[in-house]
């Protein structure tokens, strides 16, 4: 396995106020990610992704620890060349076209001018704006905003490209058309680094994820490591029972239409369920084994702290 972003014990703290050490925002965080896979750095708001991004990038410096992006120091002019930002509130100069724009940031890099035209359109294309080329950004949505963002942050075709919320404040359309981007990065072999604080959007798209809380990463791994397979409750949905009937199988709620929702927690309970509902003449409408979700995880690792 390629790694591609290693860091290593990371510490941060901010001064504020007079406190004489300051704040601790970032408490020994290591991590690795590797060459073509999309890696998703989960965390409620103020658990310090950004701050571990901006370390990363070199816009912060870290009290402690190690980076290294390809092998090389993340302060390393090689680092940077192979690595591109999309931040968490861009900030788009809103007079210019779509073309202008890229055009703009393009000269900002070592882009060959004979390429830069040819360039400009392969990542209007990538991010469906080729219709919008000639639009001012003023005129842009917001779910357009980010993906001509995110066409900036490939100017200088990146291997490692760094998404600090790049779905943040989208509609569910717009948030769609993002992630099917991302996932087009991922397929032209580009290593995709993306925070979030929505479970869903990682789960749907990342290869693995790094979960942190308060300043540590408290699980790592693919999606199948994090989350089990094991059953953790099913879901019996009966009719033809009385809700009193119930007690000791499990937690039970009233349904719709007289049907009564039985929570079972216990494996061997659910023959019991089913017995009753035969000898009552009940009806079965559904049966559902839920497994461990990443929200689970999630929830239970916010809840502990
Ligand atoms: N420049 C700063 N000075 C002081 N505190 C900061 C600064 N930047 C971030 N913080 C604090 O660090 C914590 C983590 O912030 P941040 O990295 O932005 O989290 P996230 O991106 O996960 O929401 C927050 O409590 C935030 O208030
Ligand atoms: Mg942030």
């Amino acid at each position: 396995m390629n790694t591609v972003l290693r860091i290593e014990d990371l510490h941060k703290s901010f001064k504020i106020g007079f406190i004489p050490k300051g704040k601790k925002i970032l408490n020994g965080i290591s991590l690795e990610v590797h060459g073509g896979e999309i890696f998703g750095y989960l965390g409620p708001n103020g658990a310090g992704k950004t701050s571990t991004l901006k370390c990363v990038l070199g816009l912060i410096f870290p009290d402690k620890g190690d980076i290294e992006i390809f092998g090389q120091s993340n302060l390393s002019v090689r680092a940077k060349e192979k690595i591109g930002f999309l931040p968490e509130n861009p900030y788009f100069y809103d007079h210019l076209s779509a073309t202008e724009f890229l055009s703009f940031y393009s000269d900002l890099t070592l882009v060959k001018k004979e390429n830069k035209q040819a360039q400009i359109e392969r990542l209007l294309q990538l991010v469906g704006l080729k219709q919008a080329a000639g639009l001012q950004l003023r005129k842009f949505s917001r779910g357009m905003l980010q993906r001509i963002g995110l066409a900036q942050a490939l100017i200088n075709d990146p291997s490692l490209v760094f998404l600090d919320e790049p779905l943040g404040g989208l509609d569910p359309l717009g948030r769609k058309e993002m992630r099917d981007v991302i996932v087009r990065l991922k397929e032209e072999g580009k290593t995709v680094f993306l925070s979030s604080h929505i479970l869903q959007d990682i789960e749907m798209i990342c290869d693995r994820v790094a979960i942190l809380v308060e300043g540590q990463i408290i699980n790592q791994g693919t999606l199948q490591d994090l989350i089990s397979e094991k059953v953790t409750v099913t879901e019996i949905t009966v009719s033809g029972i009385q809700i009193e009937d119930c007690e000791g199988l499990g937690e039970h709620y009233s349904a719709q239409g007289g049907r009564i929702l039985l929570k079972v927690y216990e494996e061997e309970k659910i023959a019991n369920v089913l017995q009753l509902v035969q000898d009552k003449k009940g009806e079965i409408h559904a049966l559902i084994p839920r497994t461990e979700t990443l929200e689970d995880i999630f929830m239970g690792a916010v809840k502990q702290r």
